[in-house]
């Protein structure tokens, strides 16, 4: 079996065969028809050809080259061209403008599983690579996400911020970027003074301890709901809160304690959903000086005007409106800590991009401080980006309206046992039903989470987030434990021989073969499509089309009882390199594949 069928090519810049295996039949489809319509260029050529429409591979719209001639006649050259090296043994096709190219199935399939197989076991870095690429290579990141408020609820705003920036920090590792994660903790500000003072009526330390995100957050309504009918509490919340900005010692013991135990408990909260932080840092971190700085550089370019003491910056001109720097009594405020934390950031981190997830419903707060940061003339400012993400609607638990995130986790969790538990059987052959259905629930709000594109809401779904049928999480997790299961199934046929050794003839002939080896041939493209967008949705959509195309070609293309060895270990192959393939492209969303459920 010849471990390649494939004609030796040039190269096109931006292209990496060695990672990317469409790479190449894409640039034999371009040269064919480069060589045929001169004087176009081979990267000319390649820009133009693009995933195929009606069932074909590659689709090559020949108008997008602007070439005298008529598409027919422009076709009919490409059509006639044999000399040059092909990948296509079915004759293309073409109808009006549009040029189609289906890829020969033996040499498709071959080729793409040697490289999977070679990126997984034979991977240069040692780790898997299939699907990584260098394209960040010395190039660093710095990404903040989730970013709750202590003392106040983790919503389900939080939830997704933390959830597409687990995604980004796996996405930018994957094209070899030094990535640094941000937890910018909402941990400064005026409602600490009303924690304080509510802490000397309300606080208990032994519930402080329980669980301070629980607790802090309790203090807060209470106190919130005294100042409502009496005005002093606000009074003495806002002197409080002076003192803290002073760096009154007294006023910061309790302070500290607080978002320390607080920071314990989200360490633990996030580590169930896979997901961990470089480094805790937040609105308290950020220094005085900046923030003086900014004010007193903005003024001198007459950006700054005084309203009652306050100090408010003009971004009218922009159609961003005023926004306040500083408030009356001096203390600083939201805004003007993102300045200042985004000056510091820079001078530690130096990084080459920074970006930002917050909701949409701040668009207009980041738009302003990345303009005060430009106007400022920080040379790097056009490197911050905002990723932004819609609203989820309707969330809440059984009991009532969600507001802690292990009340999010916790109720997945029992939705989801409830449902494994109507299959007794299946049920009963689970060893660790609570880990299983915690795993299974978290993913199903993460894929439903991220299966549509970012900017749009959604409704939170508990029944149908929570399905084995359908495009959800537990579906994925199934397809995954599935594959899993084929090396326990079938250990006669372990290990299998080297790819050399293994004949995939026979997969050819298979459609169902061809689907999935096309879609495992177009991974390292949906990780770049990702790289370009922000959107883990392809990625969804990836994973969930992979796992389609495997529950229809169970039935026909089978292993266990198949007679002929050649056979099943071919088939046995592609189903590996699919399991392994899927499970790269769940722990891109941050999802932990399970083997057994
Ligand atoms: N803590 C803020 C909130 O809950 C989000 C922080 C977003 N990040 C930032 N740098 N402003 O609304």
């Amino acid at each position: 079996m010849a471990s390649s069928t494939l004609p030796s090519l040039p190269h096109v810049p931006g292209t990496d065969p060695s990672s990317c295996i469409l790479d190449c039949f894409r640039t034999a489809i371009a040269k064919r028809v480069s060589d045929a319509l001169p004087p176009l260029t081979l990267d000319q050529a390649y820009t133009g050809v693009d995933y195929g429409k009606k069932g074909m591979d590659f689709t090559v719209a020949l108008p997008r080259f602007r070439l005298p001639g008529k598409p027919d006649e422009l076709a009919a050259k490409v059509l006639s061209n044999c000399s040059s090296p092909t990948i296509s043994s079915h004759p293309f096709t073409h109808d009006k403008q549009f040029l189609h190219f289906q890829l020969n199935s033996a040499s498709l399939i071959r080729e793409v599983l040697n490289q999977i197989h070679a990126l997984t076991y034979e991977s240069p870095t040692g780790k898997p690579s299939y699907g990584t690429n260098t394209s960040g290579a010395g190039k660093k990141v710095v990404i903040e996400f989730s970013s709750p408020n202590i003392a106040k609820s983790f919503h389900v705003g939080h939830l997704r911020s933390t959830i597409i920036g687990a995604f980004l920090v796996n996405l930018y590792k994957t094209c070899g970027w030094d990535v640094t994660s941000l937890n910018y903790l909402g941990d400064w500000g005026t409602q600490f003074g009303m924690i304080a003072v509510g802490f000397e009526k309300y606080g208990s330390q032994e519930e402080l301890q329980k669980d301070a995100i629980k607790h802090l957050y309790d203090v807060y309504v209470k106190v919130s709901r005294d100042a409502e009918s009496d005005p002093n509490v606000k009074v003495e919340a806002a002197q409080f809160f002076k003192r803290m900005e002073d760096g009154d010692e007294s006023a910061l013991v309790n302070w500290r304690v607080w978002r320390e135990l607080s920071v314990k408990k989200y360490i633990e909260e996030y580590d169930r959903l896979n997901v961990s932080f470089d480094r805790y840092t937040g609105e308290s971190e950020v220094g005085k000086e900046w923030q003086d700085k900014a004010l007193e550089q903005l003024d001198q370019q007459g950006l700054i005007t005084d309203v009652n003491g306050a100090k408010l910056v003009d971004l009218e001109k922009w159609k961003m409106g005023k926004a306040v720097l500083r408030k009356a009594d001096g203390t600083s405020i939201y805004l003007t800590r993102d300045i200042a934390g985004a000056i510091e950031r820079y001078e530690k981190y130096h990084f080459d991009k920074m970006i930002y997830v917050v909701a949409s419903q701040q668009d207009l707060h980041l738009a302003q401080f990345f303009k005060i940061l430009s106007l400022m003339g920080f040379p790097w400012a056009d490197r911050l980006e905002h990723v932004n993400y819609g609203l989820v609607l309707g969330m809440s638990t059984r009991k009532g309206t969600a507001v802690f995130l292990n009340q999010i986790i916790k109720e997945a969790s029992s939705v989801m046992h409830e449902q494994m538990r109507r299959n007794e059987d299946k049920y009963n052959a689970i060893e660790d039903p609570e880990m299983v259905s915690q795993e299974v629930g978290i993913t199903g709000i993460k894929i439903q989470d991220m299966a549509a594109k970012r900017i749009n809401n959604y409704t939170f779904n508990w029944d149908r987030m929570l399905s084995f049928e359908g495009d959800t999480g537990p579906y994925l997790q199934y397809a995954h434990v599935r594959l899993t299961s084929m090396e326990r199934k079938n250990p006669e046929l372990l290990p299998l021989p080297p790819p050399s050794q293994i004949d995939t003839s026979s997969l050819a002939d298979s459609t169902h073969a061809r689907d999935i080896a096309i879609l495992l041939g177009s991974y390292p493209d949906v990780v770049k499509t990702a790289m370009k967008t922000h959107e883990p949705s392809g990625v969804v959509t990836f994973a969930l089309r992979l796992s389609h195309a495997i529950s229809s070609a169970w039935e026909m293309l089978v292993v266990k009882g198949e007679k002929d060895l050649d056979k099943a270990r071919a088939r046995l192959w592609l189903y590996l390199c699919a399991r392994d393939v899927l499970g790269a492209a769940m722990r891109l969303l941050s999802i932990r594949p399970l083997e057994r459920m």
